[in-house]
């Protein structure tokens, strides 16, 4: 099942996710159709929240279906490491038509849960590392545009709200 993406402006995009504790059938699905609505979009990552359910989920896969290894789940992640600096535009599928340069750590480490509920390690570099990063902010109510300066976020919202009066958004 695809759904449809949750945009800026709805409240569970900022709201902190909660932990998931059943590992069952139903979470095998979600993640599933979380995959399926990823693709739809033409996305490299989602979480949860951006389909309207607020839970600590998010999957990735940065190279758009080439390589079937590099399909990610995470669960209830946590970045357990991070160090240098890189920047590179970023887009969101919640903010759609938007990109910015965001400086963000060039390599990480998180540490999540998989679909069965084992807990693994896994480290990630350049646009990995972004992604682990961008999406672990989703669960945790967090925003790319809140990596910006004050000054471009104000510019965006602008523009995002008279796209919102104009019933584009
Ligand atoms: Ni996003």
């Amino acid at each position: 099942m695809i759904y449809p993406i949750v945009k800026y402006g709805d409240s569970v995009l900022e709201t902190p996710a909660t932990p998931v504790r059943e590992f069952d059938p139903k979470l095998h699905k979600l993640v599933e159709d979380m995959f399926e609505s990823m693709y739809a979009a033409h996305g490299v990552g989602l979480a949860a929240p951006q389909i309207g359910i607020s839970k600590r989920i998010a999957v990735i896969d940065v190279t758009f279906k080439e390589d079937p290894q590099a399909k990610l789940v995470l669960i209830n992640p946590e970045i357990i490491h991070s160090e240098g600096r890189q920047s590179q535009n970023e887009g969101c599928l919640s903010i759609p038509e938007f990109r910015e340069s965001v400086t963000r750590a060039r390599k990480v480490t998180v540490r999540a849960q998989d679909i069965d509920g084992n807990w693994f390690e896994r480290s990630g570099e350049d646009l990995l590392a972004r992604a682990l990063l961008h999406e672990t902010d989703h669960l945790n109510g967090k925003l790319y545009i809140s990596h910006l300066s004050a000054l471009k976020r104000d510019l965006m919202k602008r523009k995002i709200r008279k796209l919102m009066k104009a019933g584009q958004w």
